[in-house]
């Protein structure tokens, strides 16, 4: 490694006087002979700046699942003897590749791998033969490991770690867990770790495996090299364990689901553990005691890119600003709801119940009670998946109690210290909830995390939502920079890079148009027609509509209708305008609570109209006998951007109910109307895919109930990330999803209503700073635009990008609140804004105000609209 590149992985390391330093890598950190040699640098480095350092290791990646099998199944001697053989020659391989002879260690590992493996047929059920054959995938990469760095120059050993970590037996341990979930004493022999440090510069050990008492191999279990990591720290009290892994750290959620994610640079043991066992992947929950005890720092650091900073757990960290830390969720979560049978007050209920789950040597994990009902979780644990446990516990249960189990559930876990005190700031979080039904709510007594269990199968895509409700409603601190580091995305950029934004290039021209005329919405027809051909990609959808209420100018129509887009409209009024505009646009008639008269009237012109309340099919039959209508449902849950943009649950006033649909079918029949096809809309700015695939299976489900049904219409709601922490919709995933669905049911049209998405990004709105003053050390920034040119923020407070055109790409110095000239305090457009020195006169430009902008104007104080124009 050249002296640079030594500096960069040394440099953001303090040296220590002369420690010990523990260096984790994982499975596929260990399968390739490439991977090895950035170990081996990484190695080098640790012992260049001082520190004594052990390298522990998981086995070649696959391996210990390839064991697991041999475990678990019944293979035959043919079988077993061809897997063996491919382990050998997976070994031999990447020893060559490594450029070393067999080392003898290894080759002796491989035969008694096969030795022991072949034995499958007598000793399956053997724990203890089990714990032998698991250790051999440990075995085989750290023998190899410290073969290899030894012929790269380094003083380098093998460390058996079954010396070290002892086996500390637990009370109520079932046999499997003697042997193949063991822990280990952390109290070290500094003797011994003196003694050690003389042997060598640098130790390769196995991860995953322990000894008890009589020096048998045991097994740490899930997470076991992480642990071993941990345990080797502690016992030779090292200045840092190191945890390499194939992500630069913990992030505030997990960052396949939410590439906004933020890294936790800073994080408590507390804090780390709980995230740990409430489902972050990064780290086995087990592998934080050791190190907190004895107050050794741990690293989690990316293997691929060491230059980044990771996290640190540690007892350094800030306290002072509260802050929820991450957002986890656990699948496969079981509860068990128990009923007294009828007995109130009973004394000892809990014990008996209790008592059951200790004898099953199951644990517990949260718990609900009332006075005649305990509800508790248990932790998803290998033993519950690879028994019948549960069933069996069930059955003893039954001789105290009224048991169901319910399941599979997904707990949800906000967590950060004091998250307590965050309650007043996670209104946000309750409204992404909505009517989802909760079975458990549980806070823990250590005040370190809040967890919701909801249905597995309405869990999809909640993290997401969650996680940007608590970044907008500030219980989550992303600001706070001691704490929080960049969010996944920007650090692995592998989110679409998008294209600059349209006024950019537009810039001469906008200001023109700003010296002939301000407050101005200008709209840009290329970029509507983008966002067209985007959503007409999405081959399952056969027909789509245009909501024309999030903008009517002719021009847009005109270009969308242009595109293929037919029109959904919602009065008569907007019926009128859509047909003097594009006269040869088909309609659909889609209003709320609208009069007979309004029917009655929009059934002259050639619009399919959609009912969604009983009482019109008795008001419409007589006039439009034989006629065909769509029906709109409410399926119980509003989504969207904010409460107000929701439209559906039991408070929405749109649509019939679920429970409805049966009455409306024989109402449809009794006056002659025919339900050709279903619809629903439940709210607008939506970014989460899933919604769009929820929505059609459920319609499908109602569809089967009408005979008379031909097609299905999902609605609108396609979201644009308006905010910076918000997520881009995954467009591709919600065609993904729709073709799916469709494949399997074909016989339905499927329809879309889309409104924003066509056009929020294509509009602006120009406006010069009229006067700008500062009061009480606030900056007010007083534009030609208010609230009623565009109303969105005052009353959704909605997010829109603001710049200063006139002087774009200027320094950002000043914080300004951008607001009107209405007298009203909400007429803010934009809070708290950074910008570049402002004055009067400038031009500024608001973003995404393409859709519900001109459309929601009004003359409020007699203030002038402003006009619109097409590019
Ligand atoms: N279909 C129906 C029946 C609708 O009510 C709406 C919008 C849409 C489709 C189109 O939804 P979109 O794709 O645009 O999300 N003023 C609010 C939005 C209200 C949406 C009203 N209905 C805002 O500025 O965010």
């Amino acid at each position: 490694m050249n002296p640079a590149d030594q500096n960069r992985l040394t440099s953001h390391f303090d040296t220590p006087d002369s420690s010990w330093a523990i260096l984790k890598f994982g499975g596929t950190s260990v399968a390739t002979a490439a991977r090895w040699r950035t170990i081996a640098d990484l190695a080098c480095a640790r012992v260049a700046g001082g520190f004594r350092t052990v390298v522990v290791v998981s086995a070649v990646s696959g391996l210990t699942n390839r064991l697991q099998v041999i475990v678990d199944r019944e293979l035959s001697l043919a079988e077993l003897t061809a897997d063996t053989d491919a382990i050998r020659t997976q070994h031999l391989q990447l020893i060559a590749e490594l450029g070393i002879a067999p080392p003898p260690a290894t080759l002796s590992w491989l035969d008694q791998l096969t030795a022991l493996a072949l034995q499958a047929p007598s000793r399956r059920g053997d724990f203890r033969w089990q714990a032998e054959l698991l250790s051999m995938g440990e075995l085989l990469s750290s023998s190899l490991g410290a073969a290899f760095l030894e012929s790269t120059g380094l003083r380098c050993a093998w460390l058996d770690s079954r010396q070290w970590l002892k086996v500390e037996p637990r009370q109520n341990q079932s046999e499997w867990a003697r042997w193949l979930s063991v822990s280990c004493q952390t109290r070290g022999d500094t003797t011994r770790v003196t003694e050690l440090a003389l042997q060598a510069d640098c130790f390769v050990a196995p991860g995953f495996i322990a000894s008890d008492a009589d020096g048998a191999t045991c097994i740490l279990g899930r997470g076991g090299s992480d642990t071993s990591a941990a345990y080797l720290g502690a016992l030779l009290g090292a200045a840092r364990v190191e945890i390499w892994t194939d992500v630069a750290g913990m992030f505030s959620a997990d960052p396949r689901q939410v590439p906004k994610a933020r890294l936790l640079s800073r994080i408590d043991y507390a804090e780390a553990q709980e995230i740990a066992t409430t489902g972050g992947k990064v780290l086995h929950p087990r592998c934080i005691g050791p190190v907190r005890d004895a107050h050794v720092p741990m690293w989690i650091k990316d293997t691929q890119h060491p230059e980044l900073d990771g996290t640190v757990i540690s007892d350094e960290v800030p306290r002072d600003v509260l802050s929820v830390k991450a957002i986890s969720s656990r699948r496969g979560i079981m509860l068990v709801s128990m009923e007294t049978v009828g007995m109130w007050q009973q004394v000892g209920f809990l014990a008996d119940v209790f008592m059951q789950f200790k004898q099953h040597g199951l644990s517990v994990d949260m718990i609900g009670s009332s006075e005649t009902n305990v509800t508790i979780s248990l932790d998803p644990t290998e033993n519950l998946v690879n028994s019948n446990v549960l069933e069996a516990l069930c059955a003893d249960l039954a001789t105290i109690c009224r048991v169901k189990v319910i399941g599979p559930c997904t707990a949800i876990s906000l967590v950060g210290r004091g998250i307590r005190s965050l309650l007043g700031k996670l209104g946000p979080v309750w409204n992404v909830f909505g009517a989802m039904p909760i079975h458990l709510i549980s806070q823990s007594s250590n005040d370190l995390n809040l967890t919701f269990v909801v249905d597995e199968a309405r869990a999809d895509g909640l993290v997401p939502r969650i996680h940007e409700a608590l970044v907008k409603g500030s219980a989550l601190r992303a600001d706070d920079r001691r704490v929080f580091g960049p969010s996944w995305s920007s650090v692995y950029q592998t989110l679409p890079q998008t294209a600059p934004d349209w006024w950019r290039g537009q810039r001469d021209v906008l200001l023109q148009l700003a010296a002939e005329r301000t407050p101005r919405y200008v709209y840009h027809r290329d970029t509507i027609r983008e966002r067209a051909a985007r959503l007409r990609a999405l081959a399952a959808v056969d027909r789509w509509f245009y909501a024309t209420k999030a903008n009517a100018h002719p021009a847009v129509l005109r270009t969308i209708v242009d595109a293929g887009f037919d029109l959904e409209c919602v009065s008569p009024g907007e019926i009128d305008h859509a047909l003097a505009t594009c006269p040869d646009a088909p309609l659909l008639f889609t209003p709320n609570l609208a009069r007979r008269d309004d029917y009655l009237r929009v059934a002259a012109t050639p619009a399919l109209l959609t009912l969604e309340r009983l009482e019109s099919f008795a008001e419409l039959g007589a006039a439009l006998s034989g006629s065909e209508v769509s029906l709109r449902i409410d399926l119980g849950s509003g989504h969207g951007h904010h409460d107000k943009v929701r439209t559906g649950g039991a408070k929405s006033k749109f649509g019939i109910g679920i429970d409805q649909l049966g009455e409306a079918v024989r109402l449809a029949q009794q006056h002659g109307l025919r339900i050709g096809v279903l619809h629903a809309h439940l709210g607008s700015g939506i970014l989460d895919a899933a919604h769009f695939g929820r929505v059609y299976q459920e319609l499908l489900v109602l569809a089967d109930q009408v005979a008379s049904v031909r097609a299905l219409n999902i609605g609108g709601g396609f979201g644009i990330a308006a905010h910076p922490d918000d997520s881009t919709l995954d467009l591709a995933r919600v065609g993904e999803l729709l073709a799916t669905i469709k494949q399997a049911h074909p016989q339905y049209e499927l329809w879309m209503e889309p409104g924003r998405y066509l056009v929020a990004e294509a509009g602006v709105l120009l406006a010069r700073v009229n006067a700008i003053k500062q009061k009480y050390g606030r900056h007010f920034i007083g534009l030609d635009a208010g609230m009623h040119n565009l109303l969105r923020p005052a009353l959704y407070d909605a997010h829109h990008p603001i710049m200063n055109l006139t002087r774009l790409d200027v320094v950002e110095t000043m914080r300004a609140d951008i607001v009107g000239p209405i007298c009203e305090s909400g007429d803010i457009l934009g809070g708290e804004r950074t910008l570049p020195q402002t004055e009067v006169g400038d031009v500024f430009l608001i973003a995404h105000a393409g859709a519900y902008g001109a459309v929601m104007a009004s003359n409020y104080n007699r203030r002038a609209a402003a006009d619109e124009v097409m590019l």
